[in-house]
């Protein structure tokens, strides 16, 4: 395939910088704007090309030298390349950016990003493959794996886990290696970052709320960390494992249910709420709904619920700022936009963490 001089415009989500030929976009891994490069296209289709670079013509003062001998094979990591500041700045960028386009927001109150204390180190678990006598992750765009001694995005403990496993001969399988401090359910992968994020939503509602919903709760990380603030506290999960390990240290306020947050109403009615109880009643007052979906975001059902049961506080915590600016472009009918506060729970890559919190 042929080889292109291009000009790096832009770093689209997934972390690929973007540079055109025609006005067609090419997108070129392991590069930054501003950068002169030229990259051999390796897929074109009609409205856009996929490259490999193959070399930095001219490169960008935010160049930086990357801490893993696997970048750039290895599938997990887009931005070892990129000095920390900088990769902070484009992940900001890209939810601006993503909010006005998919989202239609106009003056949108986004707050500075709040960084990972630890740029590298920071995986309190990883989940790594073995086949055949290799053990590690998939390789970029691929089924193959590479074989990984470290890895240097996670925390010591996790790759002394790694070295036990890889002397065990371990036979062919997944394989998730934690920390004793990160729990068997879902949890939160930055231990520093995931402390930033309960902090800010605890600052982020006032004292003295009647009820909360946690809805995606997990193990209740945020509804145990509100409870000071709430009369009753309600979580839903359809992982009964996380619902049974909220339940473990539960208090008389906290109540926890194993379902579907489509199903909410329902949930919050089997709860037997009594005067508390929801429903579609708009006036409830001081009625706060956090919301912590997976990257798919809000399935619709659940979006119509959110407007027909208008909680005074809506506090939406996202891991995919597309879904969340496509969500947030429906609730912004019946709620405005008080704050919006990326993270970056996930140095060296292409992730982003983001808050949203919203009044009726
Ligand atoms: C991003 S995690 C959030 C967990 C929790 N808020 C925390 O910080 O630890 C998403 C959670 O949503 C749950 N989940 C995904 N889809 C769901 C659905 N439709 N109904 C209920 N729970 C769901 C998963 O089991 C997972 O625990």
């Amino acid at each position: 395939m042929r080889v292109a001089d291009l000009k790096i415009e832009d770093i689209g989500f997934g972390g690929k910088g973007v540079g055109r030929e025609q006005g067609k976009a090419i997108f070129v891994p392991y590069t930054i704007e501003g950068e002169l490069v030229s990259a051999e296209i390796v897929r074109e289709k009609k409205q856009f090309a996929e490259a490999e670079l193959v070399e930095v013509k001219a490169s960008s003062p935010h160049r930086v030298a990357p801490e893993c001998p696997y970048f750039g094979r290895c599938g997990g990591c887009a931005y070892q390349h990129i000095a920390y500041e900088h990769q902070l700045a484009i992940k900001w960028r890209q939810v601006r950016d993503v909010l006005q386009r998919i989202g239609k927001l106009k003056d949108i109150p986004l707050r500075p990003i709040i960084p990972s204390p630890k740029p590298y180190g920071y995986r309190n678990r990883i989940t790594v493959h073995a086949q055949d006598g290799v053990i590690g992750f998939f390789r970029r765009d691929s089924h193959r794996l590479i074989d990984v001694e470290r890895c240097p995005i996670s925390c010591d403990e996790v790759n002394r886990e790694l070295t036990d496993l890889r002397g065990r001969n371990p036979r062919d399988g997944h394989y998730t290696l934690r920390t004793s401090s990160s729990r068997r359910v879902f949890s939160q992968t930055n231990d520093e970052v995931a402390d930033a994020l309960r902090d800010l939503i605890v600052d982020l509602v006032p004292p003295n709320q009647d009820l909360l919903i946690d809805a995606y709760c997990g193990a209740g990380f945020f509804a145990k960390a509100l409870l000071d603030k709430f009369e009753r506290v309600v979580g839903i999960d359809w992982d009964k494992f996380a619902i049974a390990a909220a339940k473990e240290d539960a208090t008389e306020k906290e109540t926890y249910i194993a379902g579907d947050v489509a199903d909410v109403e329902a949930a919050v009615s089997a709860a037997n709420l009594g005067e508390l109880r929801v429903g579609t009643r708009a006036t409830t007052p001081n009625t706060t709904l956090i919301v912590d979906p997976p990257a798919t975001g809000l399935s619709a059902n659940v979006r119509h619920s959110i407007l027909d049961l208008v909680p005074t506080t809506l506090i939406y915590v996202s891991c995919n700022p597309a879904t969340l600016a496509r969500d947030v472009k429906e609730l912004h009918e019946k709620f405005t936009i008080n704050s919006i506060t990326p993270l970056d729970m996930f140095p060296q890559t292409a992730e982003i963490e983001v808050v949203v919190d919203l009044h009726a």
